[in-house]
C-alpha cells in the first residue's frame, strides 16, 4: 500500500505545531498502525530526519499509552480497538491519513503525538484504590458477590486510562474514566467502606485538573476502545449524591 500521512509535528509544549506530509510506500495491510509509524520512522532516520514521536508500551491494548486521533477519531475509525490493535487493512491504498495528538487542555502536548496524561494519574491517586484489609484469596472466595455485580465490576475494571473519552468529548470530560474507576470498587463489598471518600476525592481532583462536565452526547462511549458503558456515569452521579 502507498499512503499519504499528514502528521502533527511539534517540538515541545511551548513550540507552535503544524502538520507535515509524508508519502510512504511499502505498507503491508498486515501491519499494525504503530508498525506503519515504525516504518515511516525508519525511513526518516535513514534520511537523517527527525522521527515522529509517539507513545506506546504494551502494543497489546493494555497500557493505554498509544492514543492519537486518526482521521479525527480517537484510536481510529474502528470501534473497540486501541491504536496498537488497529490494522492497516482497514485503510485503502492511496488513502490520506491525518494523525494528531489528543486535543484537550488537561493533556498538553509534550512532543509530536505524545501528550502528558498525568492529570488522569492524579485522579487515580486521589481515590482509585482500596486501603481496607481485603484478606487473602480464600477470604475473597468466602465473601459472596452477586454474579451480575462481579460482571459489571469487571467490565468497569478493564478501563485502560487511555484518555480517548476525554479526547472525544467536546467538554474534555473525564467522567467516563472516573465512573469506570468508581464503579469498579462501588460494586464490590471490599470497595464499600471507603466509597464516600473515594467518589468525593476523585470528582474533586477531576475538577481541579480542568476536565469538563459530561456533555451527554455519548461520544466517550462511542470512542472508548474498551467499550466502557455510559451507565457507569449514572452510577458515578448516584455515588456522588449518596456521599453527602
Ligand atoms: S473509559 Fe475508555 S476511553 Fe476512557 S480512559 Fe477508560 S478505556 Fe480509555
Ligand atoms: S501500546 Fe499499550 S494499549 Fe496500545
Amino acid at each position: 500500500m502507498k499512503l499519504r500521512l499528514k502528521i502533527w509535528r511539534q517540538k515541545n509544549a511551548e513550540a507552535k505545531g503544524a502538520f507535515a506530509s509524508y508519502d510512504l510506500d511499502g505498507v503491508s495491510p498486515d501491519m499494525s498502525f504503530l508498525e506503519m509509524l515504525d516504518l515511516l520512522n525508519s525511513r526518516l532516520v535513514s534520511e537523517s530526519k527527525e522521527p515522529v514521536a509517539f507513545d506506546h508500551d504494551c502494543r497489546e491494548g493494555i497500557c493505554g499509552s498509544c492514543g492519537m486521533y486518526i482521521n479525527g477519531y480517537p484510536h481510529g475509525p474502528v470501534p473497540g480497538l486501541t491504536t496498537c490493535h488497529l490494522s492497516m487493512r482497514y485503510f485503502r491504498d492511496g488513502e490520506t491519513i491525518t494523525i494528531e495528538p489528543w486535543r484537550a487542555k488537561p493533556f498538553p502536548v509534550i512532543r509530536d503525538l505524545i501528550v502528558d496524561r498525568s492529570a488522569m494519574d492524579k485522579i487515580q491517586v486521589a481515590g482509585g484504590f482500596i486501603s481496607v484489609t481485603a484478606g487473602a484469596a480464600p477470604e475473597a472466595n468466602s465473601n459472596l458477590v452477586r454474579k451480575h455485580s462481579s460482571d459489571l465490576a469487571f467490565d468497569s475494571a478493564i478501563c485502560i486510562g487511555c484518555g480517548a473519552c476525554v479526547a472525544a468529548c467536546k467538554n474534555a470530560s473525564a467522567m467516563l474514566f472516573v465512573s469506570a474507576r468508581v464503579s469498579q470498587y462501588a460494586l464490590l463489598p471490599q470497595g464499600r467502606p471507603e466509597a464516600k471518600e473515594r467518589v468525593r476525592a476523585m470528582v474533586e481532583e477531576m475538577d481541579r485538573q480542568g476536565f469538563g462536565n459530561c456533555s451527554n452526547t455519548g461520544a466517550c462511549e462511542a470512542q472508548c476502545p474498551k467499550q466502557i458503558r455510559l451507565f457507569n456515569i449514572a452510577r458515578l452521579n448516584r455515588e456522588y449524591y449518596k456521599s453527602y
